[in-house]
C-alpha cells in the first residue's frame, strides 16, 4: 500500500501544479469506483475548485442517485451537483425499442445536459470572481487507454466517458486523467486507502445507458419501476449470501414477454425477470455463475411476491461468447 499512498501524493502535487492557483475543473461522476476515486483525488488537490456532476438519466439503479449524493457529498466532501433530469431522459426514450438507439439517445442527452451544467457552473463561478473551468476530469483506466487503440467488441467500446469527449472540444477543456496508468484492482486499492465505502469500491460495473438496456423493448416509467425493484432484491440477496465479490457482474433484466401464472385462485398474465450473473476477468469473455439453488430460490420467491407485474423468474445460463453479458 505504500506505493499506492505515494501515488496519491504525487498525483495531488502534479494536479496542483498543472491547474495552478485559480483555474477550475469539472468532471462527470456515475457512482462507480473509477469516477469516485478520481474525484476524491481531485478534491484532495484543489477542494471546491473541482465540480463533480452527476447527471440523473432516470435509468440508474433504485436509490442510486440519493446514495451517490450521500456518499460523495456528505462522506467524501466532494463538491457535487445532481441534475434533476430523469423526466427529460425518459421522455426522449418514449417509444424507442432499438438498443443502439437507446444508447445514442442517452449518450447524446447526457452530453447536452453535462455541457449545460458546465456552462451554468462556469458563469456562476465567474460571477463570484473565481477562475474559469479549464479542465475536464476523467476516470480513464489503463485498459480503457489500450481499448481505444485496439479492437474490442462493439458494445464494450461504447462507454459513457467516451461520450464526454465532445465536450472537451466544444468547451476547449484540457483533459486530466489521474488513473490512466492503473488497473481496476489498483484503483480499488486507492479507494480503500482513501476510505471510500467498500460498497462503492467493490461495485460491479454498470453500463452508461443503465437499466434502459436491461429493459427489453420500450423503457416506460412503469418498466423502470419493475426492473429497478427486481434488480435491487437480486443484488441485496447476493450480498446477504456473501457472493457479491465472487461474481464479476450481476443484474436483473426485464423481458417484455407475458406468460400465464396463478396467484391465489386467480390467473395472472405478467412479465418475466431474467437473472444474469457472470464471472470474468476482462469482460471480453465470461462464464455464467453457478448460483447456489437455495439463493436462486429465495431471490425468485421474493421478486415474484414483492414486485408487482412479475410472475416468473428465470436464470441465464449463457456464456460469452456467443451471448453477451448484457441482454441488449
Ligand atoms: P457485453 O454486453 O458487450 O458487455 O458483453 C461487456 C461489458 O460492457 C458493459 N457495457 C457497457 N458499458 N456502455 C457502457 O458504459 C454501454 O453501452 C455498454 N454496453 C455494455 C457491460 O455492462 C459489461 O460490463
Amino acid at each position: 500500500n505504500w506505493s499506492m499512498s505515494s501515488f496519491i501524493d504525487r498525483e495531488i502535487s502534479r494536479i496542483r501544479n498543472l491547474v495552478g492557483p485559480t483555474a477550475q475543473v469539472i468532471g462527470a461522476v456515475s457512482g462507480g469506483v473509477d469516477s469516485t476515486v478520481a474525484s476524491k483525488i481531485m478534491t484532495l488537490a484543489i477542494g471546491d475548485r473541482y465540480h463533480a456532476v452527476l447527471v440523473d438519466n432516470g435509468v440508474m439503479r433504485l436509490n442510486e442517485c440519493e446514495t451517490v449524493k450521500e456518499v460523495l457529498n456528505e462522506k467524501l466532501n466532494i463538491n457535487l451537483t445532481v441534475t434533476p433530469t430523469a423526466d427529460l431522459f425518459l421522455s426522449k426514450l418514449k417509444g424507442v425499442t432499438d438498443p443502439e438507439k437507446k444508447r445514442k439517445i442517452i449518450g447524446n442527452t447526457f452530453v447536452e445536459i453535462f455541457e449545460e451544467e458546465a456552462k451554468r457552473i462556469d458563469a456562476e463561478q465567474v460571477k463570484l470572481g473565481r477562475g474559469k473551468i479549464e479542465y475536464l476530469l476523467q476516470g480513464t483506466l489503463y485498459p480503457d487507454v489500450i481499448e481505444s487503440i485496439s479492437f474490442k467488441g462493439p458494445s464494450a467500446t461504447i462507454k459513457t466517458h467516451h461520450n464526454v469527449g465532445g465536450l472537451k472540444e466544444d468547451m476547449k477543456l484540457k483533459l486530466i486523467e489521474p488513473l490512466r496508468e492503473l488497473f481496476k484492482d489498483e484503483v480499488r486499492r486507492l479507494g480503500e486507502i482513501m476510505e471510500i465505502d467498500s460498497d462503492l469500491v467493490w461495485r460491479h460495473p454498470f453500463p452508461g445507458p443503465g437499466i434502459a438496456i436491461r429493459i427489453l423493448g420500450e423503457v416506460t416509467p412503469e418498466q423502470v419501476r419493475i426492473a429497478r425493484q427486481a434488480d435491487y432484491i437480486y443484488i441485496e440477496e447476493i450480498k446477504k449470501a456473501g457472493l457479491y465479490r465472487k461474481i464479476s457482474q450481476a443484474f436483473a433484466a426485464l423481458l417484455p414477454v407475458k406468460s400465464v401464472g396463478v396467484m391465489g385462485d386467480s390467473r395472472t398474465y405478467e412479465q418475466a425477470i431474467v437473472l444474469r450473473a457472470v464471472e470474468t476477468t476482462d469482460f471480453m469473455t465470461a462464464d455464467w455463475f453457478e448460483m447456489p439453488y437455495d439463493v436462486i430460490k429465495k431471490i425468485s420467491s421474493r421478486i415474484i411476491n414483492e414486485v408487482k407485474g412479475v410472475n416468473r423468474v428465470v436464470y441465464d445460463v449463457s456464456s460469452k461468447p456467443p451471448a453477451t453479458i448484457e441482454w441488449e
